[in-house]
This record gives C-alpha cells, sequence and structure tokens, in this order.
C-alpha cells in the first residue's frame, strides 16, 4: 500500500541484509549475545522493500515482525550468519551488514548444563569471523558493500578506519550506549561515510527514517560511479 508513495528507485535491486544479535552458546541453556534489537535491520529491509528493491534478509533473533514481501532466513550464531551471508553475496547488488555479529564465542560448548561447582570460573572465547571484511575482500565489480560501526568514542576516526581496513564502500557509524541512539532504540543518529562522498549527518529520528537516508545517500553513491 505504501509502495505507491515511494519512490521506485531501488525497483528490482537484489539487496541481502543482515539483522540483530548473534547467539554463542556455552552449553544448552546459556549463551553469549549482544544488545542489537534488529530494529536498524528490519527498518532497512522495509525500506528497501517499499523502494522496490527485492530483499533478502538474514536475521539473528528477535522479536520483531518479519516484513511483509521479504525473505527472511533465521540465523543463531556467528558460524551460521556468516554461512547464510557469504554463500548468498554473489546474488546481491548491495548488501548491508546491520547485525552486531558477535567478536567472539565460547571455545567450547558444553553438551550438558554447566553446574556451579567453582566458586570462580573463566571462560576461553575464541574470535569469529568478520563477515563484513570477508564481503570486502571478496566484492565482483560493481557490488555494494555497507557496514555499521558501533562506537562508545572516537566515533569517526574509528569509522572511517573500518571503511578502509574492510574494504568496503560505505560505512554507516552509530555511536552506541547513549539513550535514544542504536541499539534497542526506536530512533538513530548516524553520519553516513565513504572514500566519495563528504560526510552526511542525519539527525536523530525513527529507524525507517534513518533506512531512508540511507537510500537516498547510496543512490547519489551510485551516480558518482
Ligand atoms: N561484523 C561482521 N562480522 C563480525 C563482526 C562485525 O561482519 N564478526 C560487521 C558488523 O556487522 C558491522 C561491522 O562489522 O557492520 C562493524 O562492526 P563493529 O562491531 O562496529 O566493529 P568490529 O570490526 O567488530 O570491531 P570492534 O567491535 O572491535 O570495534
Ligand atoms: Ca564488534
Amino acid at each position: 500500500v505504501l509502495s505507491i508513495l515511494s519512490p521506485q528507485d531501488l525497483k528490482g535491486k537484489k539487496i541481502l541484509i543482515s539483522a540483530g544479535p548473534t547467539r554463542e552458546p556455552l552449553d544448552p541453556v546459556r549463551f553469549i549475545s549482544n544488545r542489537s534489537s534488529g530494529k536498524m535491520g528490519y527498518a532497512l529491509a522495509r525500506a528497501a522493500r517499499r523502494r522496490g528493491a527485492e530483499v533478502v534478509l538474514i536475521s539473528g533473533p528477535v522479536s520483531l515482525a518479519p516484513p511483509p514481501g521479504v525473505k527472511v532466513i533465521f540465523v543463531e550464531t556467528a558460524e551460521e550468519m556468516a554461512r547464510e551471508m557469504l554463500s548468498r553475496a554473489s546474488w546481491a547488488e548491495v548488501i548491508i551488514m546491520a547485525a552486531a555479529v558477535a567478536d567472539y564465542r565460547p571455545l567450547k560448548t558444553s553438551k550438558s548444563k554447566i553446574k556451579k561447582e567453582r566458586q570462580e570460573m573463566e571462560i576461553r572465547l575464541s574470535k569469529t569471523k568478520d563477515i563484513l571484511a570477508e564481503l570486502g575482500k571478496n566484492k565482483r565489480p560493481g557490488q555494494i558493500v555497507i557496514g555499521f560501526a558501533a562506537e562508545t568514542e572516537n566515533l569517526l576516526p574509528r569509522a572511517s578506519q573500518k571503511l578502509k581496513q574492510k574494504a568496503i564502500d560505505i560505512i554507516v557509524a552509530n555511536q552506541v550506549g547513549q539513550p535514544g541512539i542504536g541499539f534497542e532504540s526506536d530512533t538513530n543518529q548516524v553520519t553516513i561515510l565513504s572514500p566519495k562522498k563528504p560526510p552526511s549527518e542525519i539527525r536523530l529520528a525513527p529507524k525507517e527514517e534513518i533506512a531512508d537516508k540511507i537510500y537516498d545517500y547510496l543512490i547519489e553513491f551510485l551516480k558518482m560511479s
């Protein structure tokens, strides 16, 4: 219904989006995760669909309704997210990593519930694969890869460092740990960076509006290519 009021400026574009947290199991009942709600990634999926794109959403565990008209694939761990994103990457013209992928997972997952035997315990963790860096490295000609940078300090320098190190096209810098911005919030405030254009500051707005601004930026970016 809304699509007739929206510009169809992403019509037919194949967009692969990741959203939400991942869960890294310690045992059958416990996991390590983070505060991501999935709202930014789901807003990106809805907005892309509304503007005419063909959208596949790889989603971690969230409590959000699947966006109508979007193919949603649910995953739990960083490893599953990596598998789904990397196996579908060649299909996509645009890839957006909005998921808050766990950086570490427990080295061992216990098959039985861990008992509270000791006064202190240590959990050994092992780094997960950087999906975004992998997508950047294997980018095919013309493909656009967009990442997010979640930072509590030094937002813009760290975001532009990630843009370069992961060899991606666009990064959305997201100050986290403040009320109303980023994680768990319905609103967000971001700065969009790329090597081609001056930084674009997006004021505090609902995530669906932020999503539209990201696509406006993308369309400008594509015109410059
Ligand atoms: N990302 C990813 N795979 C990971 C970790 C992160 O694809 N294993 C992606 C995120 O989806 C995001 C971008 O990388 O698009 C940046 O994530 P962020 O957590 O801000 O940065 P990291 O590179 O993980 O570094 P750090 O957490 O140390 O700041
Ligand atoms: Ca991280």
